[in-house]
C-alpha cells in the first residue's frame, strides 16, 4: 500500500514514527514538501518516506491520502486538487466537516479521524467517523481505534482533545511548585511524571470502577485529597473546566 500525507507537520510526523514502530506494511509514504525541514528529516530517517514534488503528485501516487493541513490551508487548497474516485481520503482537519470535504474533493470515500501526538508511540485513542473497518484495522496498529458513526457526536471528542495542554500545564504547575520549595528541577519533573503516569495506568487497571468512584476512592475523609478537592470545587475550578469545554465545542 502507498499512502500520502498532505501537510507534513506535527501530526504527520507522529503518525509516520508510529507506523515504523508497528507491524503495518506500507510500500511507500509520500509527504508534501511543506514543511521543508520536517519532510527532509522524515525522509532522511525512513527510506520509504519520499518527498513529492507537489501536493497533486503525492495524491496521484498514493492509494490513501491523509489530509494533515490546518483548516485555513484546507479551505484554500483542497478544491484545486484532483482526488480520483478510487482514492481513500482520511482527514485530520479539525473544523472542515464531511459535507464540505466531499464537495471540495469531489470524492465520497472520506473518513475523519482524530489522531493525537502519542500515536507516535502507538498509544491512545483514535476516533474515526464514520465507521470504517479497513481504516480501523490500520489505526489499531497505532493505538486504540474508536468508531463513531455520527459526525455530530464526534465533535464532542474533538472538544476533549483540547485538554492536552491544560493537562500538561497541571503537571508543570505542580512541578514548578516543588522547585520553588527547593526540590531540584530533575527530581520535581520525574516525580510529577511518575505520579501522573501511575494514576492514569491505575485508572485503566480499575476499569470496573467509574471515574467518579475513583475520585471517591482516592480520598480519606478529612484527608489532604479531600481538602484539595473541596478547595478547588469552592474556587469553581471544575465549573470553569466545564465552561471552557463548552466554549471549545462551539468551534466545531
Ligand atoms: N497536532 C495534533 O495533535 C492534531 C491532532 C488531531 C488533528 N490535528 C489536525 O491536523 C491538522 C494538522 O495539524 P498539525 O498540528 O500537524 O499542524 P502543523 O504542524 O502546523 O502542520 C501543518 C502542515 O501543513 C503544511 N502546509 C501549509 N500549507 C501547505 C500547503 N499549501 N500544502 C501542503 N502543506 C501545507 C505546513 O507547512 P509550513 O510549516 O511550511 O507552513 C505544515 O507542515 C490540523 O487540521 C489539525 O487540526 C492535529
Amino acid at each position: 500500500m502507498k499512502i500520502g500525507f498532505l501537510g507534513t507537520g506535527h501530526i504527520t510526523s507522529s503518525i509516520i514514527k508510529g507506523i515504523f514502530k508497528s507491524k503495518l506494511k506500507v510500500n511507500k509514504i509520500y509527504v508534501s514538501p511543506r514543511n521543508k525541514l520536517v519532510s527532509k528529516k522524515l525522509s532522511k530517517k525512513f527510506k520509504k518516506v519520499i518527498i513529492s514534488k507537489n501536493n497533486q503528485q503525492l495524491i496521484d501516487f498514493s492509494n490513501w491520502i491523509f489530509l494533515a493541513v490546518t483548516p485555513k490551508v484546507g479551505h484554500r487548497i483542497l478544491e484545486d486538487l484532483n482526488f480520483k474516485k478510487n482514492k481513500k481520503i482520511i482527514s485530520f482537519i479539525s473544523t472542515i466537516n464531511l459535507e464540505k470535504l466531499k464537495k471540495y474533493t469531489k470524492n465520497k470515500n472520506i473518513t475523519r479521524a482524530i489522531p493525537l501526538p502519542f500515536i507516535g508511540i502507538r498509544k491512545g485513542p483514535i476516533i474515526i467517523c464514520p465507521k470504517d473497518k479497513t481504516l480501523k484495522r490500520f489505526f489499531d496498529n497505532l493505538g486504540r481505534t474508536i468508531e463513531i458513526q455520527n459526525e455530530k457526536i464526534s465533535k464532542n471528542f474533538w472538544t476533549i482533545s483540547s485538554f492536552m495542554a491544560p493537562f500538561y500545564n497541571l503537571m508543570a504547575v505542580i512541578s514548578n511548585w516543588l522547585v520553588k520549595r527547593g526540590v531540584n528541577r530533575k527530581s520535581s519533573e520525574q516525580y510529577t511524571r511518575e505520579l501522573f503516569l501511575a494514576l492514569a495506568q491505575d485508572s485503566m487497571f480499575k476499569n470496573k470502577m467509574t471515574l467518579k468512584q475513583l475520585v471517591g476512592e482516592s480520598q480519606t475523609p478529612g484527608g489532604i485529597n479531600a481538602q484539595a478537592l473541596k478547595e478547588l470545587n469552592k474556587k469553581k475550578f471544575y465549573k470553569i473546566q466545564q465552561t471552557v469545554l463548552n466554549s471549545i465545542f462551539k468551534r466545531f
